[in-house]
């Protein structure tokens, strides 16, 4: 087994360092390799994702990435910026299938910004399309308006496209991650407005026939964001194109505490897959050893499970995460009344001793 591990910038190199010592205590046999991205790529090489960082991740059965991006870079032209490399690699792994599971873990209960009985027990899981919408959907540009409203104005357009092959893949990936929870998907569109969304809404009517034991429904963007904050429990398996997905799973985040809290896994046609926190480098907290690591150990737990054929492994991770909370440890984004706060360090410590403890 062979992990790439790319720290990143702000807090990145302090979580994904826990994250190494919980994975060295579980003893497994794996090689990993340590390689620059983003800004401290940047820095180190003139450009985000260098070749050699490329093929690194190429070669690895797993990328274990931290986070990129700082406020010091705004100034550089859009390919320098370290967010390219996240881009970078998504769209060079092929990795179009985003894995974020919004757990409500029962300690944390009072943290989310929701009532206690909306989110107790919450366990659902957004598969957001990775590769492509508008985010990368050409073509795109800046131009005088041919005509509108303001002809002759300054004027920028995206296109937002997606292909009958990329809906089905990523509508299969729901199907089967429902077969394995409680066989309820919901499909997330805007077909009423949008003819992407009407042949999303089509193909993923489609590919359900082969899932005769999953229930599919479909539900307007705009209706699911409020659903959401209304009634989350009443969700399983969302699967919904990138711009949507990105959206919605930021607001299924706070339904749970903290971003903090919160992993992803993103994969590609074979096993191969990255696995990152679902948050960004934190910049306002950086160097100061107060970042949650949670979401990041939660992360490689998931690496183990999707991309390593380790289950079982990747259950005494989890288990450890609920046994510290449980104890009563809370870094300072999780902290309530009641609880001990303790640095990104002593959490690591916390997690690697319940798993330990445990062998
Ligand atoms: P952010 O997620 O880095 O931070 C948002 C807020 O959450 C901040 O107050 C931060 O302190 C807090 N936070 C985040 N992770 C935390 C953790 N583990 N423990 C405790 N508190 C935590 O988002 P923001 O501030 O919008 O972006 C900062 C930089 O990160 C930007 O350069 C952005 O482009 C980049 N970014 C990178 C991502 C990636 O690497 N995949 C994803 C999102 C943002
Ligand atoms: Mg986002």
């Amino acid at each position: 087994m062979k992990i790439a591990v790319l720290p990143g910038d702000g807090i990145g190199p302090e979580i994904v360092a826990e994250a190494i010592r919980v994975l060295d205590a579980l003893e497994l046999p794996y090689e990993m390799e340590s390689a620059p991205v983003g800004g401290a790529a940047y820095e180190a090489h003139g450009h985000p994702l260098p070749e050699t960082t490329l093929k690194l991740a190429k070669d690895a059965d797993a990328v274990l990435f931290g986070a990129v991006g700082d406020w010091k870079y705004d100034r550089l032209e859009r390919s320098l910026r370290p967010e390219q490399a996240i881009l970078g690699l998504r769209k060079s792994l092929g990795l179009f299938a985003n894995f974020r599971p919004a757990i409500c873990y029962e300690q944390l209960v009072g943290a989310s910004s929701l009532k206690p009985e909306l989110v107790s027990g919450l366990d659902i899981l957004i598969i957001r399309e990775l590769t492509g919408d508008i985010y990368f959907g050409q073509p795109r540009g800046r131009r005088s308006a041919p005509d509108g409203h303001f002809p002759g104005a300054e004027e920028a357009f995206d296109t937002m496209r997606y292909t009958r092959p990329e809906i089905e893949r990523i509508a299969h990936v729901a199907f089967q991650a429902a077969r394995k929870r409680s066989k309820r998907v919901t499909s997330v569109d805007k077909a009423n407005v949008l003819e992407t969304f009407q042949l999303w809404k089509d193909v993923v009517t489609d590919v359900a026939k082969e899932y005769p034991d999953v229930a599919l429904d479909h539900m307007y963007v705009d209706n699911a964001a409020m659903q959401l904050v209304k009634d989350p429990k009443k969700f399983d398996v969302v699967v919904t194109g990138n711009m949507f997905g990105d959206i919605l799973s930021d607001e299924a985040a706070m339904l749970t505490g903290s971003i903090g809290m919160l992993p992803s896994a993103s994969l590609n046609a074979s096993s191969q897959g990255l696995y990152e926190p679902s948050h960004g480098s934190a910049p306002d907290i950086a160097g100061k050893g107060v970042a949650n690591p949670l979401a990041t150990i939660l992360s490689a737990a998931m690496m183990l499970r999707f991309s390593l054929n380790q289950a079982e492994a990747a259950d005494r991770i989890e288990s450890a995460v609920k046994h510290v909370l449980a104890q009563g440890l809370r870094t300072a984004d999780i902290w309530s009344e009641g609880t001990t706060k303790v640095g990104t360090r002593e959490m690591g410590d916390a997690v690697v001793a319940a798993i330990t403890k445990k062998t």
